[in-house]
């Protein structure tokens, strides 16, 4: 019997599923050595959209797969589990024939060396297959079913937006589309765009985003044109909107103080001629600042060390701007990594805020007077956003929040708000905060 693709991909999948699940693992971490020892590109994106489609839907998959499965398998065969939540995920979407889903999930138990489970495995599928009229409505009474994330966080969301909150599951739900920045430094606008129709990509412009193009389809970020001379960077428009709230001028000092991998930095240096330092804690990832700048043939100064201390790393040199891209919850950019809803804790939330906290009371006297502080999350949780600078402003009477500049979002009573797949952005909260004279 023809299978639709190779159980090689799935069984990808499965295993990358196991790792965030069960060992608390970031999707992507955990998909890049598999996905590279994939031969086909088309294995590797097969491979990546049903990791992504089982993030999604795991709830709904996992509750299915327990009332089919009479018996919870030993613990050395968890891994079918996966496979058949993630078959189940399949033939919930039915793109591909049903019988064919079921052959290749029983081919992938058979390539994880679980053969004496195959039969199982196809019992179980089969088994759905006949009842599926009745299972159409398992779980449909239960949010976290129904939409695909755990309670705590609707919660969390519910509270926040009561009006919003079932749109904003649902766009946590949806595929993002691809956003591009131009460096004007490079080539315009009009030209990158030009340059994407010939090589068979549609773009259209974003208003008040000068710098964004979004791509009508998917593509392998090396194929565009441009992209390994630093004409064209990928960035959500919401993340590019962050430097229009930096009011930049060249030859002003700034300061990047949770810049890895870069994008934010890269994109304000694209803008102007800066003094840049770049400080992030984790070595690793600013690395990743280096080859940002270096493909884009920018430089800053970066610095390894924690902002919340910034005894170990300031030269005494104030400011002009701060950028406090903050460590947050990420809730704003779930369509883009649905796995961060598993990865992600209740508990986490205080010590994020906590940190956040620290940073901006830390970083604010590193401010000239008269100078600018963004700060930014992709988080859509108040408590992370305005409530935590409406505190920030209650406790420094030489801080102001400025009105928002002209920009896609929803305004707050401080800062404003972007809810995930308002114009096709990613979820986003800013504010600029100005430091007053004497
Ligand atoms: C939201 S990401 C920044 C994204 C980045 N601004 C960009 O646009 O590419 C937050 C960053 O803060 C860093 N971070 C977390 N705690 C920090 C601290 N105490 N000091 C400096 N950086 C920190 C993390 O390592 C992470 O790279």
């Amino acid at each position: 019997m023809p299978t639709p693709t190779g159980a090689e991909p799935r069984l990808v999948a499965a295993r990358a599923a196991a790792a965030v699940l069960d060992r608390g693992q970031a999707l992507d971490e955990a998909l890049a050595a598999p996905l590279e020892a994939l031969d086909q590109g088309r294995d590797r994106a097969l491979a990546r959209r049903l990791a992504l489609a089982l993030m999604r839907d795991w709830p709904a998959a996992d509750g299915l797969v327990r009332h089919l499965l009479r018996r919870k398998p030993a613990r050395r065969d968890r891994l079918i589990h996966f496979i058949l939540a993630l078959a189940l995920v399949e033939l919930r979407q039915a793109r591909e024939p049903a019988h064919a889903i079921v052959h290749v999930a029983v081919e992938v138990a058979g390539l994880a060396g679980l053969t004496r489970l195959r039969g199982l495995a196809n019992a179980v599928l089969r088994a759905y297959l006949r009842r599926q009229d009745e299972l159409k409505t398992f779980g449909q009474d239960d949010p976290v079913q129904e939409y695909g994330y755990p309670a705590w966080l609707i919660e969390r969301i519910r509270l926040d937006w009561p009006d919003q909150w079932r749109a904003i599951l649902i766009a946590g739900n949806q595929a993002p589309p691809l956003w591009l920045r131009v460096n004007r430094r490079y080539w315009s606008l009009d030209a990158a765009r030009r340059a994407l129709t010939e090589a068979g990509l549609e773009s259209d412009p974003a208003p008040a985003l000068p710098d964004a193009l979004m791509l009508r389809r998917r593509v392998a970020i090396a194929d565009l044109p441009g992209f390994a001379k630093g004409g064209l960077s990928v960035q959500d428009g919401a993340a590019q909107a962050t430097v229009e709230y930096l009011r930049l001028q060249p030859g002003l000092r700034m300061l990047d103080a949770c810049a890895a991998p870069g994008g934010k930095s890269a994109h304000a240096l694209e803008r102007c001629d800066l003094e840049l330092t770049a400080v992030d804690i984790d070595a690793r990832r600013l690395a990743r600042v280096a080859s940002t700048l270096d493909r884009i043939g920018l430089s800053a100064r970066l610095v390894q060390g924690d902002a919340a201390d910034p005894s170990g790393w300031w030269d005494g040199h104030a400011f002009d701007r701060i950028l406090v891209d903050a460590p947050c919850s990420a809730s704003g950019v779930i369509r883009r990594h649905p796995d961060i809803r598993w990865l992600r804790r209740a508990r986490d939330l205080d010590p994020l805020t906590d940190l956040q906290a620290r940073l901006l009371g830390a970083l604010w006297p590193l401010l000239k007077p008269g100078g600018i502080l963004v700060y930014a999350t992709c988080s859509i949780l108040r408590e992370e956003n305005e409530r935590q600078i409406s505190s920030f402003l209650e406790q420094h009477a030489d801080a102001r929040a400025l009105p928002p500049v002209r920009l896609p979002g929803q305004r707050q009573s401080v800062g404003c708000q972007i809810l995930p797949a308002e114009a096709g952005l990613d979820g986003f909260y800013h504010v600029a905060i100005e430091r007053l004279h004497g």
